[in-house]
C-alpha cells in the first residue's frame, strides 16, 4: 500500500509523478577513504492536486544540506556576479529609496549581491546558515547572521533592526521545505510596504529543456506563477509581479507583498495564463517530461560507452550538485567520465556524491585535455565554453545533454 502524501504547503493531496531512485546528498562531495559514509534518500517528486505545487515527496532534514562544510561559493561565476550587481543595483534605485532603508537577504551565500548593497552605504543582514560561506561574506564586511532564516529569528532582527523595505533571496526559497515559518517570519519583518522578491528555477523551463538535473535534494520546491501565488495567497500575501530571467538554465522572479498594498502587474496575469493554456502541471506535461528524460538519458549512456569502446578520453566540467542527479541515476562513473574539473576549493581533491568521480582543478583539465569534455555545468555554458576556448581549439568537443544530447 502506497503511503498517504500530502502538500508541504497547503496539505492537500499529492501525487508523485516521478522517482529518481536512491540519491545521495548533492553538495557531499567524500574523501575518497570516507565514501562508506555517504547519506542516501529517495528522489522522487509530487504534484499537489490542490495547489498544483511541485515538490520533493521526501524531505532531508537541513542540517544534512547545510552546514559549515557547504562548498558552494555563489561568487564562481562572472555571469551571476554581474546579474546580482544588476539585482542591487535595482532595489537601491526602487525600493531602497527612502529615510535610512533595510534590506535583509536569505541565503546570501558569499555575499555576491550584498556586497554592492553595502558599498552604496545601505542597511542590509544577510542570513547565511553555512558557518564557513557566511564567513566570506563576513570577511567581506558585510552583516551576516550565520543561521537559518525562520519565524523566530525573523523576530528578533526586527527587534534589533526594525523592519526590512526588501527581502530578498535567491536560489533560496525552494530549498526551504518550511515555507510556513518562513512566511510567518517575513509577515513580521517586513515593511507595511515592503516586498519579498525571490528567484528560482522556473518548472515551465525544467520541463521544456528536460532539465531533470534540477531536481535533487537541495531543490525541495519547483515553482510556477500558479502555484505561488496559490502559496502567497495560503499565507496571507498577494503575488503582485513576475520576472523570466535566463540565469541558471531559466528562472522566474516573483515579487511579493502585503494583499492590497501594490497593484498587481499584468506580467502575472500573462504568466499564470500561459501556464494555464499550456497545463503546465497537467499529468500529460509531467509524463511528457518523463518520457524525454528517460531518452536523455539512454543517449548520454550510449554515448558515453561508445567513446570508451573507441578508446576516446572524456572528463566532466563542473561538480555541481545537480550533476549528483545525472551521474547517479544515469550510471555515470569513474569508467565513462575520468574526473570532473571544477574551480571550487572545497570540490577538489574530493569524490563525486555517490558517483564518485575525482574532481579536479580547471588546471589540470587544461595540462592534459580529454577528447570530449562533459559540460554538467550546462548553465554556465557560454561562460565556461568561452574561458576554455582553447580546449575546442585544440580539437575538443563539449558534450551537452539538456535540451537534448548533442555535441558543440
Ligand atoms: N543566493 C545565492 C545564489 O543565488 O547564488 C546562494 C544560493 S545557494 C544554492 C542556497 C543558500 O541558501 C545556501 O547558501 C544555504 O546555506 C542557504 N539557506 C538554506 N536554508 C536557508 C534558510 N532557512 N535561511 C537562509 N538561508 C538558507
Ligand atoms: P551551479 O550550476 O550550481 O552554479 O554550479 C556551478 C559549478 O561549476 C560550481 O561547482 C563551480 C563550477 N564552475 C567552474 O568550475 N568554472 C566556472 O567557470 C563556473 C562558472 C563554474
Ligand atoms: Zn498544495
Amino acid at each position: 500500500m502506497s503511503a498517504v502524501l500530502n502538500c508541504r504547503i497547503c496539505a492537500g493531496p499529492l501525487r508523485e509523478f516521478c522517482d529518481f531512485g536512491s540519491q545521495p546528498l548533492s553538495s557531499a562531495f567524500p574523501e575518497s577513504g570516507r565514501i562508506g559514509d555517504e547519506f542516501f534518500f529517495r528522489l522522487a517528486v509530487g504534484v499537489c492536486e490542490s495547489c498544483t505545487m511541485v515538490q520533493l515527496v521526501d524531505e532531508v532534514p537541513r542540517h544534512l544540506m547545510f552546514h559549515e562544510d557547504y562548498p558552494y561559493l555563489s561568487s564562481g561565476s562572472a555571469v551571476m556576479r554581474a546579474h546580482f550587481e544588476r539585482t542591487a543595483r535595482h532595489f537601491l534605485e526602487t525600493r531602497l529609496t527612502g529615510k535610512d532603508p533595510f534590506i535583509v537577504e536569505l541565503g546570501c551565500n558569499d555575499g555576491v549581491m550584498l556586497r554592492t548593497v553595502a558599498q552604496a552605504g545601505v542597511r542590509h543582514l544577510g542570513f547565511e546558515p553555512c558557518l564557513r560561506v557566511a564567513e566570506v561574506a563576513s570577511g567581506n564586511g558585510l552583516r551576516v547572521r550565520a543561521e537559518f532564516f525562520d519565524a523566530g529569528s525573523a523576530a528578533d532582527v526586527l527587534a534589533e533592526h526594525g523592519p526590512a523595505q526588501v527581502i530578498y533571496a535567491a536560489n533560496t526559497m525552494c530549498h526551504i521545505p518550511y515555507l510556513e515559518s518562513v512566511f510567518k517570519g517575513i509577515g513580521t519583518l517586513l515593511a507595511p510596504d515592503g516586498v519579498l522578491v525571490f528567484e528560482d528555477p522556473y518548472l515551465a523551463d525544467i520541463i521544456d529543456r528536460a532539465a531533470f538535473d534540477q531536481i535533487y535534494d537541495e531543490h525541495f520546491y519547483y515553482f510556477t506563477a500558479t502555484s505561488v501565488q496559490a502559496m502567497a495567497r495560503h499565507f496571507g500575501f498577494e503575488l503582485v509581479d513576475v520576472e523570466r530571467l535566463p540565469v541558471h538554465g531559466g528562472e522566474v522572479r516573483y515579487t511579493i507583498a502585503r494583499p492590497g498594498v501594490h497593484r498587481p502587474s499584468p506580467r502575472v496575469a500573462t504568466l499564470l495564463a500561459e501556464e494555464e493554456s499550456r497545463a503546465l502541471t497537467g499529468m500529460a506535461s509531467l509524463e511528457g517530461f518523463i518520457t524525454r528524460v528517460d531518452r536523455a538519458r539512454d543517449e548520454l549512456v550510449s554515448l558515453l560507452e561508445r567513446l570508451r569502446a573507441e578508446g576516446r578520453t572524456v572528463a566532466g566540467y563542473g561538480a555541481t550538485a545537480k550533476s549528483a542527479t545525472v551521474t547517479n541515476y544515469c550510471g555515470i562513473g569513474p569508467d565513462l567520465v575520468g574526473f570532473i574539473a571544477d574551480s571550487t576549493p572545497a570540490k577538489q581533491g574530493r569524490l563525486t556524491p555517490g558517483s564518485h568521480i575525482p574532481v579536479r582543478s580547471p588546471e589540470s583539465f587544461a595540462e592534459a585535455y580529454p577528447d570530449y569534455a562533459l559540460l554538467f555545468a550546462w548553465n554556465h555554458a557560454e561562460e565556461i565554453i568561452a574561458k576554455e576556448e582553447a580546449f575546442r581549439r585544440g580539437g575538443g568537443r563539449w558534450i551537452l545533454y539538456v535540451p537534448d544530447v548533442h555535441l558543440v
